[in-house]
């Protein structure tokens, strides 16, 4: 068994953004029919109904736990059902929730060197005291089971595998050519498995192609949560929010000969989701056309609080 508990559907800045008046965020925050709020980028997961590991830490992690009660503490005096969390990357809508995640509690935390390692160099991070949290590095292509602090089997096993996409934009480096100093493993995706049966899915948020190893990977697959920032790869432009298209932030759009639903076409997975959706992203208004064209392809657009049982 796997529970899937959708803690954050939006991309970084979630929606409405902050700082953001076009139509999605202005519809979201005027609570037009068809509209609802969106935190950002994380998933937690149990096999077992009582430990919990997040996927990635959102910077909206405070409220998340709050609005779900299945991540409130259950014993006295001190308890969290939160054994740990699993990083994909290392960008701010990704990480900065394990800062949410202070206060002498037993966790651990896995991610890919790399992200262990901008982690450990940015001394903010060491608010998670490592007599209570211990960051341990995830091999690639390897099934391991996720363990918690002390050592105790979860029942989830996870394969992980790095995919194309970009380092985080706050660790960009110009001086270091087109990709700004990107390197294998920036990005990862995961196989998430349930040790007990057969259940497993896939969780790839941040994804800028769909290589032929990712697509042999993925191919009639019982679910894939997949990076659904964009609906086109120039919206931000289009929008007027920026300049930036998809595939400069690492991401691909929904739509198009190059988008990912047509990526999956063929791909035979069972149930697809978009995830880490912005809030530019027309699919995110329940009565668009965008939104009628994933339906009509098959393709399920998450939101929070979300629950899947697998
Ligand atoms: C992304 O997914 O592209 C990043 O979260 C962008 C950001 O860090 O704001
Ligand atoms: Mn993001």
């Amino acid at each position: 068994m796997l529970k899937v508990l959708v803690l954050g559907s939006g991309a970084g800045g979630g929606s409405p953004q902050w700082n953001c008046n076009s139509d999605v965020s202005k519809a979201v925050r005027g609570k037009e029919p068809g509209t609802s709020p969106r935190t950002q980028s994380s998933i937690a997961v149990t096999a077992n109904n009582d430990e919990w590991f997040l996927f990635n830490a959102s910077p909206d992690l405070g409220s998340q736990i709050l609005k779900n009660q299945q991540m409130h503490p259950k014993k006295s005096p001190r308890h969290s059902p939160i054994s740990g969390v699993v990083l994909t990357n290392g960008d701010v809508d990704h990480v900065a929730g394990l800062l949410t995640l202070r206060e002498r509690q037993n966790l651990s935390i896995y991610a890919h060197p790399r992200v262990h390692s901008v982690l450990s160099q940015n001394s903010i991070f060491n608010v998670l005291n490592p007599t209570y949290v211990d960051r341990r590095n995830m091999e690639m292509n390897k099934k391991f089971e996720l363990q918690d602090k002390n050592g105790k089997n979860s029942g989830i096993e996870i394969e992980a595998f790095e995919v194309p996409g970009k380092i985080a934009l706050w660790l960009e480096d110009e001086s270091k050519g087109e990709n700004f100093g990107t390197q294998e493993g920036d990005t990862i995706g995961l196989k998430i498995s349930s040790k007990d049966d057969a259940k497993s899915f896939f969780y790839i948020p941040a994804c800028a192609k769909i290589t032929n190893d990712l697509a042999n990977r993925i191919k009639n697959s019982q679910m894939v949560l997949f990076d659904g920032t964009l609906w086109e790869n120039d919206e931000m432009s289009s929008s007027n929010v920026g300049e930036k298209t998809g595939q400069r932030m690492g991401h691909m759009n929904n739509s198009g000969p190059q988008g990912s639903m047509e990526a999956f076409k063929d791909l035979n997975v069972k149930k697809k989701i978009y995830i880490h959706i912005n809030t530019t992203n027309p699919i995110l208004l329940s009565d668009s056309k965008e939104r009628k064209i994933v339906e009509e392809n098959d393709w399920e657009v998450s939101y929070d609080g979300m629950e899947i049982k697998l």
